[in-house]
């Protein structure tokens, strides 16, 4: 795969480990929705190390000192639904009082084209940094559209953070929108004639939601 500057893959032994358990076809519906809370927690610190912090003066029990904060409302979380819902809780363990916008998409399952169905993002989300999320990138259609659908509302500072991604789909958002920051979990070989990730784990919102 070609080597885009705005993509960032990463190589951490923890989340190998979890997700060589997440593509389990063995893993139930209840540790698969742990592990995927767990690896976004574990990626939120990685993808979100330049987050913009602010001078505050802090009483600590001996002085006054002058300590570095991060702006309550300095940050949003857009999940991709259904899927990226289950990554939420993962990015609210880290920054426990960012906004939830919702995007709605699906993929028509004989083009594969994504259709959007809802949008609901909070107020005032042009000016913070927006972190959606979705843990499957395959062909790039879902992903591609709901950043169209963020910029043409105004977001400018915007990542996307994917659990497993295909190189077809990294090369369709990293050229796309080369503005935006794109943080893998885990780069797999490419997508079968359905469209799903090989080996990827299956269907990511039938697992988290046992709607299969
Ligand atoms: C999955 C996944 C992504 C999309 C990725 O959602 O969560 O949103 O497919 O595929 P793409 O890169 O080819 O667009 P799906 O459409 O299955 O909907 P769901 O989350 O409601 O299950
Ligand atoms: N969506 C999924 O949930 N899994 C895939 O492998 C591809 C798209």
């Amino acid at each position: 795969m070609k080597n885009y500057p705005n993509v960032f893959i990463f190589n951490h032994p923890l989340i190998k480990h979890k997700v060589s358990i997440l593509r389990d076809k063995n893993t139930g519906m209840k540790e698969f929705r742990e592990l995927v809370e767990e690896i976004t927690t574990i990626m939120t610190y990685e993808s979100m190390a330049d987050v913009e912090l602010v001078p505050v003066e802090v009483e600590t029990p001996l002085e006054k000192t002058m300590q570095l904060r991060v702006p309550e409302e300095s940050v949003a979380i857009v999940p991709i639904l259904r899927a990226g819902l289950g990554m939420v809780n993962g990015v609210h363990r880290v920054f426990p009082t960012a906004r939830v916008g919702h995007i709605g998409m699906y993929r028509d399952e004989e083009t594969l084209e994504p259709q959007e169905y809802y949008c609901k993002l909070p107020d005032g989300i042009e000016h913070k940094t927006v972190l959606l999320v979705d843990p499957m990138l395959a062909t790039g259609g879902s992903a591609c559209d709901a950043l169209s659908a963020l910029k043409k509302r105004g977001c400018k500072k915007i990542k996307f953070m994917c659990i497993i991604a295909a190189p077809e789909g990294i090369a369709a958002v990293a050229e796309a929108h080369p503005d935006v920051s794109v943080y893998v979990s885990t780069l797999d070989r490419c997508l079968n004639e359905h469209g799903y990730i090989l080996p990827g784990l299956g269907d990511a919102g039938d697992r988290l939601y046992g709607t299969k």
